[in-house]
């Protein structure tokens, strides 16, 4: 049987076929595993008007959110290149609205896992819904 990671690595792959890049053609996919258990994908969308392109990870934060969920237990992103294919600096914060500091940020590449950085690690001193209560 397949382990939770190795089935969301194929499932960020497959959802990285469908990226609509034709701008740029870095093609991305991702996969989140949220507290339910549910595994939510997303790809990037670009767009002829070049700043409203999503990420792959903004696609699948709002898949969770759609489907019910707002825990963020680990996720996958996978990209292609020889570097890490890291989240941009906008969705680090994407991903730590809902994440905990040491969720695992799982980095891919068409070849497999690269690197898993914790969410604290990617984005240390964020701001938190948590600011927002003091
Ligand atoms: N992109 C993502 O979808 N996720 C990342 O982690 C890095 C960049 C997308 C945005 C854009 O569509 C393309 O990759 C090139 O930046």
């Amino acid at each position: 049987m397949m382990s939770n990671l190795n089935e969301m690595i194929e499932l960020a792959r497959a959802t990285r076929e469908r990226a609509h890049a034709p701008y740029s053609g870095f093609h991305v996919g991702a996969c989140i595993r949220a507290s339910s258990g549910r595994l939510y994908v997303g790809c990037n969308v670009e767009n002829a008007a070049y700043p409203q392109g999503q990420c792959a990870e903004a696609t699948a934060v709002g898949a969770m959110v759609s489907g019910g969920d707002t825990r963020i237990v680990e996720i996958v992103v996978l990209g292609g290149g020889q570097r890490l294919c890291t989240p941009c600096g906008g969705c680090r914060q994407r991903l730590s609205e809902f994440a905990a500091a040491d969720a695992p940020i799982h980095i891919c590449g068409p070849d497999g896992l690269r690197k898993t950085v914790t969410m604290d690690e990617l984005l240390p001193y964020s701001f938190s819904p948590e600011n927002l209560e003091d």
